[in-house]
């Protein structure tokens, strides 16, 4: 029998502070962070690489056959992601990658994939693992299920200002229509969307902070 290990699932749209309350809740538990996002934006950084066409859904499919997407574990906790070999974790934030992540995310050969190496990292360690669809699909017996969710406007806000932070010069009206449209191609695709899962506990970030969101969930699993 394999060792149990616990799963504990955080979906929503962008901007709810998912990542943020993600990490520090595994470093609290002292388990590890999956970032599932980053493995979509790996892809498609290799496939912008190779100036692929990525509304070829077939080619992206092989693609993704042929990549090596793997986590470095670091020494807080955290995972840092692999592509191929080499260490992409900062290469993935960037803005045409975040815009361009939709093609690989609604490609379902790709999306079969990524589930089937996300499930192999959950039955190999225990973790916080962060995205649309971890509750519904990917860890659908997860002992803990949150969605975190929070206003437009205070989504927009929190990401302008971490880009600012990182000194990347953007446009806030710009980000809305991004973040809007981001949303909407989430929510809206056939496989694997954005969606609560029934037995997912909702958590509205709009005014809490991150700590108030990780504080809020440690006492509703009372570990
Ligand atoms: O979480 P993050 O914003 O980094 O995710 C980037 C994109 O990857 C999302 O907009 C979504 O389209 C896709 N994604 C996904 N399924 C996940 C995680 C992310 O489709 N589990």
């Amino acid at each position: 029998m394999p060792a149990e290990h616990l799963v504990i699932t955080l979906d929503g749209p962008a901007g709810a502070g998912k990542s943020t309350v993600a990490k520090a809740l595994a470093i609290r538990l002292g388990i590890s962070y999956l970032d599932t996002g980053a493995m979509y934006r790996a892809l498609t950084l290799k496939a912008l690489r190779l100036k692929m066409d990525l509304s070829d859904e077939e080619a992206l499919t092989v693609l993704a056959r042929n990549t090596k997407i793997n986590f470095k574990e670091m020494p807080e906790g955290s995972l840092n992601i692999t592509l191929d070999g080499e260490d992409v974790s900062v290469a993935i934030r960037a803005l045409e990658v975040t815009n361009n992540t939709y093609y690989a995310a609604r490609t379902p050969g790709v999306r079969t994939l990524m589930v089937g190496w996300q499930r192999a990292i959950g039955t190999s360690r225990s973790i916080v693992t962060d995205g649309r669809d971890q509750g519904t699909v990917v860890f659908k017996d997860a002992r803990y299920k949150f969605y975190l969710d929070a206003d437009l406007e205070e989504r927009v806000e929190r990401r302008y200002k971490e880009l600012t932070a990182a000194g990347k010069g953007i446009n806030l009206d710009q980000l809305r229509v991004d973040m809007k449209e981001r949303d909407q191609k989430d929510l809206t695709r056939s496989v694997g969307p954005l969606k609560r899962a029934p037995d997912a506990i909702l958590i509205d970030s709009t005014s809490l902070t991150a700590q108030g969101v990780v504080d809020k969930i440690m006492k509703l699993i009372q570990l």
